[in-house]
Formats: structure tokens, sequence, C-alpha cells
């Protein structure tokens, strides 16, 4: 037997990223790769990149200059950017950063074991294309090893709506959806490898239409209702979607799919009109109320989150005010804010940008409003019982934590409470960013 070669990956950038590597690890399996948590004894370094703001994109190049001393001791060493960067630099992250081996867009992973194999004989590689098949169809089953209580799963990837200042329908490619049948046989494998839990994960999650099991198109709720009946799965959540593909069946299968988590991400990035007209989005303010009122009215106790962005270009203080109002309209249980990045390629980028000082103000002001909306939201559960999926021990001996249905982490001191399983907990006390509570029974 041959010493198994070491593999460190990286991970920037959303959750579909921390799905691909662990494709990416499964791909490289074969091959006689496993997995290293530091980059000082590996022979091939993978960096899943993300291009979604400048800062994202900056980190990899200076974490592929930390990389430098090791390639130069070791010049056996491979180094592969993956991801959303590569996708959009491709042969100029070649050109500028010669230390490089590979080059891998996101819709390319299935290449990877040819690609490795390249390396090996000393080639260097670029692959950006998107090609025709679907990776998925081609990337290797997953082995059989038992793994922790949640997991995510691609149903959908790329995205058609082309929002004026975001790069995902360029580095992601057209919206593609899974084949039903595939997604459900992936859910099996995984609950038979003890997960308990699926995050269903997409750029555009809620516009899945896959072909189903006997022809047609199933929709991410038929989908979400289907997943339901697969035993020893208990808990469904899916992320991310678009306000305007949230249809009446996905609304109502949150007031009667007991197994579909009430919480739900639904990014709304403005609250100005004119400025969502600017940015491409393709739905009001009001519609994006009256949206959220619907779903409250087939769930009343859901969380909503949601996503900002503060100083899109032309973005005046009376826009910003708006999006104040908005927030004061909807009341989140939790939210991500951003300042508006530009970036190439896109048309928002061309346009006159805000005062950075000013927009840093405005990000300051949003995020503290979120911030108390948040607390409120997360002190309001005390006193409540909820549901609590165990997944590893908490941060004090004895204490073990996991996710409520509403997403918060939530830590008990019980020895009943074991990972993997699900149980009632009374809430007893709301800390910066967790529950505490008694465990109540199952
Ligand atoms: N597909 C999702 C999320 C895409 S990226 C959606 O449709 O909403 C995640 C978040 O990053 C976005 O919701 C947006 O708030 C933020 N974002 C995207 N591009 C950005 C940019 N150029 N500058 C700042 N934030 C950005
Ligand atoms: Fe980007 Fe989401 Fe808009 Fe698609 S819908 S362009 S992923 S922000
Ligand atoms: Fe980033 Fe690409 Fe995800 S840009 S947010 S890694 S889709």
């Amino acid at each position: 037997m041959t010493e198994p070669r070491k593999l460190y990956v990286r991970t920037y950038g959303c959750q579909m990223n921390v799905y691909d590597s662990e494709r990416m690890a499964e791909a490289l399996a074969p091959a006689g790769y496993v997995a290293t948590d530091s980059p000082d004894d590996a022979d091939m370094i993978l960096l899943n990149t993300c291009h979604i703001r400048e800062k994202a994109a900056e980190k990899v190049y200076s974490e592929l200059g930390r990389f430098k001393p090791l390639k130069a001791a070791r010049p056996d060493l491979k180094i592969g950017v993956a991801g959303c960067v590569a996708q959009a630099e491709g042969e100029e992250m070649m050109r500028r950063q010669p230390m490089v081996d590979l080059v891998i867009g996101p819709q390319s992973y299935h290449r990877l074991p040819a690609l490795e194999a390249k390396l090996r004989e000393g080639g260097r590689a670029v692959e950006t294309e998107f090609p025709a098949e679907d990776k998925f169809d081609h990337l290797p089953q997953r082995p059989k090893a038992t793994r922790g209580p949640t997991a995510f799963l691609t149903v959908q990837e790329g995205c058609d709506k082309f929002c004026a200042f975001c790069v995902v329908p360029y580095t992601r490619g057209a919206e593609v959806s899974r084949p039903a049948a595939r997604v459900l046989s992936e859910a099996r494998d995984l609950v038979a490898r003890g997960v308990r839990e699926v995050t269903l994960l997409g750029q555009n999650v809620n516009a899945y239409h896959g072909e189903g099991p006997e022809g047609g198109e199933w929709s991410l709720a038929r989908l979400v209702r289907a997943l339901a009946e697969v035993e020893g799965l208990e808990r469904i959540r899916y992320t991310t979607s678009h306000p305007n593909d949230m249809d009446d069946d996905l609304i109502a299968a949150h007031g009667d799919c007991a197994k579909l988590m009430p919480y739900l991400h639904l990014p709304v990035q403005a609250g100005s009109d004119r400025i969502l007209k600017r940015m491409n989005r393709k739905h009001t303010a009001e519609s994006y109320i009256r949206l959220i009122e619907r779903i409250r009215a087939a769930r009343p106790d859901i969380l909503i989150s949601g996503d900002f962005i503060v100083g899109f270009p032309e973005e005046t203080e009376e826009d910003f005010r708006a999006t104040l109002d908005l927030v004061e309209a909807v009341n989140y249980g939790y939210a991500f804010s951003f300042k508006y990045s530009p970036r190439p390629g896109t048309p928002a980028a061309e346009r006159a940008q805000v005062d950075p000082a000013e927009a840093q103000d405005r990000l300051e002001r949003l995020q503290a409003l979120l911030g108390r909306q948040q607390r409120a939201v997360q002190d309001a559960m005390v006193g409540r019982e909820v549901s609590v999926l165990f997944e590893k021990p908490g941060r004090f001996p004895g204490q073990m934590a996991g996710k409520s249905e509403y997403l918060h982490a939530v830590h008990v001191e019980d020895p009943r409470a074991e990972a993997g399983s699900i149980g009632r907990v009374r809430v007893t006390e709301s800390h910066p960013n967790s529950l505490s509570g008694v465990l109540v029974g199952d």
C-alpha cells in the first residue's frame, strides 16, 4: 500500500460551497486522498472560493500568498482554486499566480479526478466551461460513512434573475434543477448514515423545477412533500429563496407539512421601490410585505430571515429610510446585511457609487435595528417549549447543543440529550448567541 495522499480543502462563501467541498473530497478519494485539517502536510490544497463581495475575493489572493513558502519547500504540492472566483477569473488567475496548478469552476467538479491525474504528470489546468451535462450525474456516490445529524443537499444550482449587483448568474450559470428521484435517493442515503435534517440548497431554491420520477416537472413544494415521506428524515429546510418564486403550494406546505421547519430565509435587499427597480429585483416593498403576511397566515410562528444591501448606487437617505421602514414592518428573526460592493461585469458596477462613509453609516444604523429585532425574537423564546435536534457537545462539560425548529442554537445540561436525538426543551434563558433550557421530553 502506498501512503495516502493528503487533501486540505478550505471553504469560503455560501452553504453550496460547503456541499461542493464535501463532494470534491469524495471525488478525489478513489485517487487515494484522505482529508487533513492542516495545509502544512497536504499533498493537495483546494481553495473553494467566493466572489460575492470584493473582500471575499481578496481573501483568496492573500491566502494563496500564505501558501507560497509551502510550495517553495515542496514543489510536489498541488494547489487548486475552485468555486466562484475560479469561474470568474479563470485564465487570469493562472497568469497572476504561477503557483496555482489548477483552476476549476463549479460546473466542472466531475472533471476533478481526470484533472488531478494531469497535475500528477506535471501539467497545469484551467476548466471553467459550462458543460451541457449535469455535474451531479458524474460525481461519485457518497461512501457509506456515518455522519452528523444535519446535512446540505443541493437540488438546484445557478440563477436566471440577474439582479444588477450580483455575480452569481455569471459564476454559477443558468438555473439547473436535479431530477427529483436523484434528490430522494441521496436523502435516503443520508438518512441511512445518520442524518435527520436536510437543508435543500439552491441559489434560487424555490425556483426548483426538477424532472419528476414519472415524468413531468416537480415544484419545490412537491419535492418537500415527497421528502417528508422519507422515514427517519425528521426535518426539512431550504435556502435561498427569491420572493417572486414563493408559490401558493410552497406557502401551504409551511402550514401543513410538519417536517418543514418554521424558518424562511427570504432576502429582500432594500425597501425603496426605486432602488428595488434599479436592482432588477422585479418586486416592490409592498408586494414583499404582502407575501410575508400570506406566509405568516399559513404558519404564524415562522421565523423570517433576510439579506440587505445598503449603499447601492444612487441610494439616497430617503431610500435608505424605506429599508428601515420595511424592516420595522416585517420584524426579522435573523438577518445578514452588507455594504454594496461593485462586482466586475455586473450592471450596477458602472453606476454612480454612494460615498463609502455614508454607506458605512447606513450599515451601522441598519445593523443596530436588525440586531434589536433579532434579540427580541430570540428573547421571546424564553418560557416557550421548542424542539431541539441535538448535534454535538456544547462549550462546557455536560452540555449538549443543537438547533431549535427556528434555527436558534439551544443547549441543555442533561445526559439524556444525545447527538442525533430530538427533544422538547423548555427555554429558560436567552444569551447573546444562544438559548439554554431544560429537557422536558421527546
Ligand atoms: N440567491 C440569493 C443570495 C445570493 S448572495 C438571493 O437571491 O438572495 C447572498 C447575499 O449577498 C445577497 O442576498 C445579497 O444581500 C448579498 N450580495 C450579493 N451581491 C452583493 C454585492 N455586490 N454587494 C453586496 N452584497 C451583495
Ligand atoms: Fe444573485 Fe440571488 Fe439575484 Fe440570483 S436572485 S442574481 S443569486 S441575488
Ligand atoms: Fe459566493 Fe459563489 Fe456562493 S459567489 S455566495 S460561493 S454562489
